[in-house]
């Protein structure tokens, strides 16, 4: 998904990669810079707050940062719960928080959620959303839900962090928006991304081909349905839009609340 963001806002403008991964981070910016694309590639952990700080200055050394996706993520079936929070909550924390503080007047960020966050979001109890919502980063493992049943568990970790990214981002909207900046995410649907490959592979792979057959569109998504959606939640087409979440899930969570499929 970060690759297909890349390509359809990195044109004309200095375009930073970040990501873990050193090899695909810098096969992914060869590819874009015979492109055309006016690259610039960093490692980060976005689990770390440092790392996300070196991130921020690097960024902001190169200009203004005028638009932010964050994308990165690990699935359930590639980590353990702890590292799932890590980077799906902590990591969504740092550079929301970071990246908050050099944000362009008139700038825009999107985080990429997950349609699990939509669904976990329908049975949060409101004691356990106001902690995610309000607790700060440094301190969101420290809260007493974790490592015990059934938050030790990858999944359940997966749809609880990916819930607090819409509450994470609801905080973000009021200190981007001191600074005349928006901020949203987007929640997709089955993906096919390496992740998404990955999942439709696992042990969860044929329930997750129900759900997306029961859907209203009955098809899996691309990475281009997520950068379109990205788009316009980056661009001035949406400057009334921030602090809220966009399903991008064929139809998946609709057909959940409708009762057509089945918990
Ligand atoms: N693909 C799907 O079906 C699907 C569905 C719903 C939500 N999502 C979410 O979309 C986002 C993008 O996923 P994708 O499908 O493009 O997956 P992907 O695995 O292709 O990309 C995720 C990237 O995050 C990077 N990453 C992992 N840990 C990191 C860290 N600590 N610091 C920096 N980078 C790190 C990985 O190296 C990888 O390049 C993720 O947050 C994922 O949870 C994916």
């Amino acid at each position: 998904m970060g690759a297909a963001i890349a390509r359809r806002q990195g044109g004309g403008k200095k375009l930073v990669l970040a990501d873990f991964n050193p090899g695909a981070l810098s096969a992914l910016a060869a590819s874009l810079t015979d492109e055309g694309f006016d690259v610039h590639a960093h490692v980060v952990d976005v689990s770390s707050r440092p790392s996300v700080d070196k991130l921020v200055a690097y960024t902001a050394g190169l200009g203004r940062v005028v638009n932010v996706a964050h994308t990165a993520g690990l699935s359930p079936v590639q980590a353990s719960a702890e590292a799932v929070l890590a980077v799906d909550l902590v990591g969504v924390g740092n550079v929301l928080d970071a990246f908050g503080e050099v944000i362009e007047e008139g700038g825009a960020g999107v985080v990429i959620s997950s349609m699990a966050g939509a669904m976990a979001g329908d049975l949060m109890p409101s004691e356990m959303a106001k902690a995610l919502r309000s607790t700060p980063t440094a301190e969101l493992l420290d809260l007493p839900f974790w490592g015990r049943p059934p938050f030790d568990d990858a999944g359940h970790a997966y749809s609880i962090a990916k819930r607090a990214n819409h509450l994470q981002v609801q905080a973000a909207s009021l200190t981007w928006g001191a600074r005349g900046a928006r901020v949203n995410s987007i929640s997709p649907g089955v993906t096919a991304t390496p992740m998404g490959q990955a999942e439709l592979l696992s042990e969860r792979g044929r329930g997750m081909r129900a759900m997306v057959d029961a859907s209203g569109t009955g098809r899996v998504g691309t990475p281009s349905d997520i950068a379109e959606a990205a788009a316009f939640l980056l661009s001035p087409s949406s400057s009334f839009i921030t602090g809220t979440d966009l399903l991008v899930d064929g139809g998946v969570v609709a057909a959940f609340r409708s009762g057509t499929i089945d918990r």
